[in-house]
């Protein structure tokens, strides 16, 4: 939620920063913005304006050549998309320029309380902090003036600050909000993400909370708020630019459904050592110490979750409850004697969660990180973590991440069961499954036919069910359709009030023990007129159904029939020209609460 990437070295930072935020819109793509020296007039330019980083490549184009700069892609909490909320921001006498990701929930106490004279030119919680910083350093050294100002600030960030009258250095720092410094022959790089450093830096350093560090080309310090010395631990950057790019497809989108076998491949040769789990022996007995998992998670990651409490129910006799993590951070449930939990994220970022982990983690409960970003806050937070190794996901609607998330929950139930099931084989089988049906797929035509109407249901029993919130909230993020996943037998309890001539109802049918009932269901709605089809496994196929996959384990099924409502939903936004990679309104990365 808002990139940011700052760089000083050798090199034209325009460049470098440019770059760097076009790997990081996906989030947020509100707005873009970049401030870079103007060594003429001795002053730091800003360039920024609504819209997509490609606006602001062409706003720049003749920008002078800079050592230094900072740039920011803006997903709005505070303040309407418009050039004047858009970042950097200037303090008054525009000595300070800064860029900043997360939300100062006491902006308006602050301002009240510090800047009543100061008339600030925008409506976002951001410019508090340059101001606020200005007012400081008129009585105190620059250093001091940022850290008095990021020892009032309640909330969350991530922010990057210039000072006019000292050109040669970045000043960073980070609460919450997540914040990279990388070093390379060219210079130092400091980024929202590691994706913004490729090319750049070969080590990174992740920033702590309530860290501060002052980059000048020489080299980096890094502070407590005290202003106390701390070390630097910097670790390789194993990403490349073939990570980043589209490849032979029009969508990163399109190209992360097609790696879905492989990532599940991938996922399997990570996890085993020929029979061998790989899975720590302590985080396997932590479940098992533990009397009940709770599942946290957010979005698409949550969908996943309630998969694996259904793999972790029906392979072992741990009870398992899934929340939403922004409903769990305010009313806790009453919880178990001794409980675990894991957090299913794919950034590892996600503000809701992170506010979940704070209060876990006072309570001294032991817990699980499943993410993507090993580097990531939830990953470093957590008692433990294991990775997704889904590569990284750009597009902003996920989808080989949710396969990732199914498929490690998978293993974990697996290794807690005593079900002689081999997963290795049957993931193996399921990556093919996916294979051969994305190289025959037809969804186009069926899209045409049946995605016309401004509204649709998926309906599915059991696993089914579950896969059908998964492909409702795919289909309404990128298409705009309004779409509702619900259990097959539920429909006919209201909600089938809704179904009119033309209705588009979808169901997935991969149990054969329930197969009859769903086809029940299926023909309540089209007798009210609803156009339908069938997404099946090919133990359930029928006569006319459409979609047919190839057979699974019965417990894995959700990996294979979730990829066919991926491209329903992918051609739905293609037929709309819609953005597909950054849908309306939404980002990737959700860093506020
Ligand atoms: C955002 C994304 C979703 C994602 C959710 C949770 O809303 O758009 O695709 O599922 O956040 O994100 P996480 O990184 O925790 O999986």
């Amino acid at each position: 939620m808002c990139g940011i990437v700052g760089f000083i070295g050798n090199k034209n930072a325009k460049d470098v920063v440019l770059n760097g935020l076009t790997r990081l819109e996906y989030r947020g793509y509100d707005s873009a913005g970049l401030s870079l020296f103007n060594s003429r007039y001795q002053t730091f330019d800003v360039y920024k304006d609504e819209g997509r980083v490609q606006k602001l490549v062409d706003s720049t184009k003749n920008a002078a050549f800079s050592n230094i700069g900072i740039g920011h892609t803006r997903w709005a909490t505070h303040g309407r998309v418009n050039k004047e909320n858009s970042h950097p921001h200037y303090s008054q006498t525009r000595r300070f320029i800064i860029v900043h990701n997360g939300v100062i929930e006491n902006y308006q106490q602050l301002k009240d309380q510090y800047l009543r004279n100061t008339i600030l030119t925008s409506e976002t919680d951001t410019e508090v902090i340059a101001q606020l910083i200005e007012t400081f350093s008129q009585t105190l050294s620059v250093e001091i003036a940022i850290t008095t100002t990021l020892k009032l600030l309640h909330g969350s960030y991530a922010l990057l600050v210039l000072d006019s009258n000292d050109p040669e250095k970045i000043y960073a720092a980070k609460y919450k909000s997540p914040l990279i410094v990388g070093q390379g022959v060219d210079g130092i790089t400091v980024a929202s993400d590691l994706m913004a450093l490729i090319g750049y830096s070969t080590d990174y350093h992740a920033l702590d909370d309530k860290t501060f560090l002052v980059a000048r080309k020489e080299g980096i310090r890094l502070f407590d708020l005290n202003n106390e010395s701390l070390d630097l631990h910097f670790k390789p950057i194993e990403l490349d630019d073939q990570d980043t790019t589209k490849g032979e497809y029009a969508h990163y989108m399109m190209k992360e459904i097609h790696e879905q076998p492989s990532v599940l491949r991938r996922i399997v040769t990570n996890y085993y050592e020929k029979e061998k789990s790989l899975i720590k022996s302590e985080i396997l007995e932590s479940i098992k110490s533990s009397d009940r998992l709770y599942i946290l998670a957010a979005g698409t990651s949550m969908h996943a979750g309630l998969i694996g409490k259904q793999l972790i129910e029906k392979m072992t006799s741990i009870p398992v409850e899934v929340h939403i993590a922004s409903e769990f951070a305010y009313q806790k449930p009453l919880l178990s004697k001794n409980p675990m939990f894991i957090l299913v994220t794919q950034s590892g970022e996600t503000a809701d969660l992170r506010a979940c982990l704070v209060l876990i983690n006072q309570h001294h409960y032991k817990s699980l990180t499943i993410t993507n970003v090993p580097t990531s806050t939830l990953a470093r937070e957590a008692t433990y973590f294991l990775e997704l190794y889904a590569g990284p996901e750009i597009a902003v609607a996920s989808t080989k991440a949710y396969v990732a998330q199914v498929a490690v929950l998978s293993l974990i139930a697996h290794e807690l069961s005593n079900q002689s099931i081999d997963i290795r084989k049957e993931l193996s089988i399921a990556a093919t499954s996916i294979e051969n049906f994305l190289s025959s797929e037809e969804i186009l035509p069926l899209v045409r036919e049946y995605l016309t109407r401004r509204n649709c249901f998926f309906i599915g029993r059991g696993l089914d069910y579950h896969v059908s919130l998964e492909a409702a909230l795919k289909l309404k993020e990128i298409s705009y359709i309004q779409t509702e996943g619900f259990a097959a037998g539920e429909l006919k309890h209201g909600t089938i009030a809704l179904i009119e001539e033309g209705t588009p109802v979808i169901a997935l049918i991969s149990d054969p023990k329930i197969n009859n009932n769903t086809r029940s269901n299926l023909k309540e709605v089209q007798a009210r007129g609803a156009k339908t089809f069938r997404i099946v496994m090919e133990s359930c196929k029928q006569d006319g159904d459409e979609v047919i996959l190839e057979n699974v384990h019965p417990l894995l099924t959700p990996l294979v029939m979730v990829v066919p409502t991926q491209l329903l939903a992918y051609y739905a936004a293609l037929e709309r020209s819609y953005d597909i990679d950054k849908p309306r309104n939404l980002a990737k990365s959700v860093t506020v609460e």
